[in-house]
């Protein structure tokens, strides 16, 4: 009987005599990092003996966690689905958060708009024209009683996509729970407090680099005490993916930021079996199927070594990559968005294979607008039908030991390695974008696809190949135009109606101990408690931090 060289040379010979009657569609196939991709993967490939399997992959729940985080993975919970949410007033966004839960979503996503996310009032001159635009305005505590109005936060996770006033929007859920009678010992959720990525490629920064590490890390110390099931920081790749980076640098960079996190939080004394548990991740879901699925295992992978070898963490779950997936927004197109639907299916399928926690897949309009009700519930069907009805979650990492995936998750960690040593010669994640290189790699990145689209050597569905003439414009959802005024009204009220010394006196000792060294948490509760604005507390802080002036690359 052959053995696998001589039917493997066998099988090469055929391919050269096919190779003569009809050559293969690409003179070269590799993927979006740019790595060769074999016309066939065998046992030659990937993992080979039992010594490798138990190195590299071993089981799901134990170190290096390369085949999931949890010895039953979806056997025992599905991922969540956690929509993100957000538009308008926090009425608005209530009706549509308690919409998605009574349509069987498990988990909150809070979507701020831009004023929010800067840190304005919705009557700052900078607010103009932005408020409720792309996601919910919240001003103050009473914005917030509002947006969870009727939601038990003993029972409900909630994320909330935002960074640079994290602290602020933490404190207003926190004293919204105290309201509510559930300890904060009770309470779960995310806030997403990576401004790293923000300096990179979101955009969404208020203060220096140094000023806004303090804030991140008082927020590790003030949680690890006070709010034990809180995910201090969302850890994100998701918009340096969408900014254009490759899979191998959304790993590697959004790892390398995560690096100068934990970095900066054991400079300030704290014990990384402590804090790190609750650090979390959150990447991009994007088309290459196969690649997506070796991306996020190859991430575990290397999350594991670096908590274990790098920075000691000897708990288990300080050495897990626990990670929320969104589907990638910058795949969907305006034109066709039924299109959509199958490109976020395939996506979705990547995270689940992949092993997410938690998943949101967009909606075939968000190209346009943001969802209407109706495209927000085929996004959270997808969900449930590749969770109840496609058998994918019976088994776990039912991909593990195949030939290309095994190769690929090696190729892109040993490739993903390489960006990470080279960031730190230049000095850590912090050094690196205050040279400027993330975003020269990120922009080269994104130019490399954007040619490769409209040399027409990518296709894009219904964009530059399989084209329609006409189309029937789907019906959008509109943000109402007078939320702005509305919003300002409301705070003109609130402002003249609360109390003024208190105010006075909690932002006084805010800025008195921003001009300290204290975890200013429990002073920006206070203000908060006392309907201090969410603008005058960044204000506050804005007159002792300063503001981040990017240089130009
Ligand atoms: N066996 C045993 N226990 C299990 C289990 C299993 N098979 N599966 C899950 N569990 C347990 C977990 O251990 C956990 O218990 P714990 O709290 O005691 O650890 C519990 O069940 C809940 O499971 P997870 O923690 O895995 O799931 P969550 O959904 O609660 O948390 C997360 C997931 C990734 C850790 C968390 O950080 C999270 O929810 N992140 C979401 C972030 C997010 O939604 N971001 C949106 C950003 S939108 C954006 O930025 C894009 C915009 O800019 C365009």
């Amino acid at each position: 009987m052959a053995n696998l060289d001589e039917r493997t040379r066998a099988w090469q010979e055929r391919v050269e005599r096919s190779l003569e009657q009809r050559p293969e569609r690409k003179e070269r196939f590799v993927n979006g990092s740019d790595i060769p991709i074999q016309r066939l993967y065998t046992p030659r490939d990937g993992v080979q003996t039992e010594e490798e399997y138990l190195e590299k992959l071993g089981f799901p729940g134990e170190y290096p966690y390369t085949r999931g985080i949890q010895p039953t993975m979806y056997r025992g919970r599905h991922w969540t689905m956690r929509q993100y949410a957000g538009f308008g007033s926090a009425e608005q966004t209530n009706q549509r958060f308690r919409y998605l839960l009574e349509q069987g979503q498990t988990g909150l996503s809070t979507a701020f708009d831009l004023p929010t996310q800067i840190g304005y009032d919705a009557d700052h001159p900078m607010a103009r024209g932005e408020v409720g635009k792309v996601g919910v305005s919240i001003s103050s505590l009473a914005d917030m009683q509002t947006l969870l109005q009727g939601i038990p936060l003993d029972r409900v996770s909630t994320s909330m996509t935002i960074n640079a006033p994290a602290s602020i929007l933490l404190a207003m859920y926190l004293v919204v729970a105290e309201q509510q009678g559930v300890p904060w010992d009770k309470v779960s959720g995310t806030i997403q407090n990576d401004i790293l990525k923000e300096y990179a490629a979101r955009g969404t920064y208020i203060f220096p680099p140094k000023p806004s590490m303090r804030l991140i890390t008082d927020i590790f110390e003030f949680c690890s005490k006070e709010v034990p099931h809180w995910n201090t920081i969302s850890i994100s790749g998701y918009h340096i993916r969408e900014a254009g980076s490759t899979a191998v640098q959304e790993v590697a960079f959004t790892l390398s930021n995560a690096i100068a996190y934990v970095q900066a939080a054991i400079d300030k004394g704290l014990e990384v079996d402590e804090f790190a548990p609750r650090l979390s991740f959150f990447f991009n879901a994007h088309n290459d199927f196969f690649e997506e699925i070796a991306k996020f295992r190859a991430a575990r992978r290397m999350w594991a070594k670096i908590m274990r070898d790098r920075f000691g963490a000897k708990s288990p779950r300080a050495q897990q990559l626990r990670f929320h997936t969104q589907t990638a927004g910058s795949t969907l197109t305006a034109q066709q968005p039924d299109n959509n639907v199958v490109r976020v299916t395939v996506q979705a399928m990547a995270a689940i294979l992949g092993g997410t926690q938690s998943l949101h897949t967009n909606a075939r309009d968000e190209a346009l607008a943001l969802p209407t009700e109706e495209s927000a519930r085929l996004a959270l069907r997808t969900q449930q039908i590749l969770a109840y009805e496609s058998g994918l979650t019976d088994t776990v990492d039912p991909l593990g030991g195949s030939y290309y995936v095994e190769a690929l998750t090696d190729a892109i960690e040993e490739a993903a390695w390489k960006y990470i040593n080279y960031i730190d010669q230049l000095g850590g994640a912090v050094a690196a974008i205050e040279q400027g290189y993330i975003q020269q790699e990120i922009r080269r990145a994104a130019y490399d696809t954007q040619m490769a689209i409209e040399r027409g050597d990518q296709v894009v569905v219904g964009v530059n190949r399989f084209t329609v003439e006409q189309e029937r414009q789907p019906e959008l959802l509109r943000v109402d135009p007078n939320i702005g005024r509305v919003q300002a009204e409301r705070l003109a009220k609130l402002r003249a109606e609360r109390a003024q010394e208190p105010v006075r006196e909690a932002l006084a000792d805010l800025r008195a101990a921003a001009e300290g060294t204290a975890n200013l948490m429990p002073k920006i509760i206070q203000a908060v408690r006392v309907y201090a604005t969410l603008g005058e507390i960044c204000d506050t802080l804005r007159q002792v931090f300063g503001e981040y002036r990017p240089a130009v690359f």
